[in-house]
């Protein structure tokens, strides 16, 4: 069991806080693709470790992140204008690029250099699987975007939803690492009729293992006949990632919206293309 200074450390969201110091090393998910369907779609709010910041479509289709607050008065960038790449904020007209840059400060007097003085902080943002990811640590202690299999798979056999869960994202990993509740919340017995199996152990052992990505997490459970053991198999993946044997494979991202809200993502990926049977079915499945 924690002590509350321990859960405080790891579910703190400040600017300096020890969770975010970690949680900004790695790609997380931002937004769904769906939220900012084209180049015309309107900025959008994105909440993200205690962060206000806004994203908004580029011409050629990528995706710019940036603090939500104008640097000027602190406007929200929510209500900006689109100017090809770039964002003008509607208050007093100044104009981000994607990269923070001040490119026109049009109620300045005409000798004033301010907009050379200002950046504006901007993040990167990488598309893949219906989800746009975002990275907001240090520039120079960027990681590749990790090349998981999903991220080959042909769009139209992945799905991604989104839902917010009012607790903190450790909360929802707890939850999800917690294999005995399976066997409860989520038995169908209708599933007897498909030829699925039951689980009949309501108690199954755990066994885990530390690994290079976090932790593979092992629930075994006796079958009825006692000759035989229930295997299931998922894996906490760092930072905020488990990776569960629904369909194909399952993997749910809790990506802390800030101290007491988080994003849950849920992303499967099958060999053939998805309907909204599958979606549906996935998630009475859990
Ligand atoms: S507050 Fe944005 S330009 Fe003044």
């Amino acid at each position: 069991m924690l002590s509350k200074e321990e859960n405080d450390l790891i579910t703190r969201t400040n600017d300096d806080s020890p969770l975010n110091d970690m949680m900004w090393r790695y790609w997380l998910p931002a937004l769904l693709s769906q939220e900012l369907p084209d180049s015309y779609s309107k900025p959008v709010a994105v909440r993200l470790l205690g962060e206000e910041l806004v994203a908004y479509h580029l011409a050629d289709g990528r995706v710019g992140l940036l603090q939500e607050h104008c640097s000027h008065r602190g406007s929200s960038l929510v209500y900006a204008r689109s100017e090809g790449d770039c964002l003008r904020c509607i208050y007093h007209g100044w104009m981000y690029d994607v990269d923070g840059n001040v490119l026109d400060t049009p109620a300045e007097p005409a000798r004033s250099v301010i907009k050379n003085k200002v950046h504006h902080p901007s993040y990167t943002t990488h598309e893949t699987a219906g989800m746009i990811g975002a990275y907001l640590g240090p520039k120079d202690k960027q990681l590749v975007f990790p090349n998981y299999r999903f991220t080959e798979a042909p769009e139209e056999n992945v799905y991604v939803t989104k839902v917010l869960m009012d607790c903190n994202w450790l909360q929802g990993v707890e939850g999800e690492c917690d294999s005995a509740h399976v066997s409860l919340l989520h038995q169908r017995y209708d599933q007897l009729a498909e030829g699925r199996p039951i689980l009949h152990d309501l108690a199954p052992e755990y066994e885990t293992e530390e690994t290079d990505f976090g932790l593979r997490l092992v629930a075994l459970r006796k079958q009825n006949d006692r000759t035989q053991q229930y295997v299931r198999i998922s894996s906490f993946v760092m930072p905020c990632e488990v990776w569960v044997p629904v369909f194909n494979r399952e993997i749910h991202f809790y990506v802390p919206i800030d101290d007491t809200r988080t994003w849950r993502y849920d992303l499967g990926y099958l060999k053939r293309p998805v309907t909204q049977a599958d979606v549906n079915r996935a998630h009475s499945d859990r």
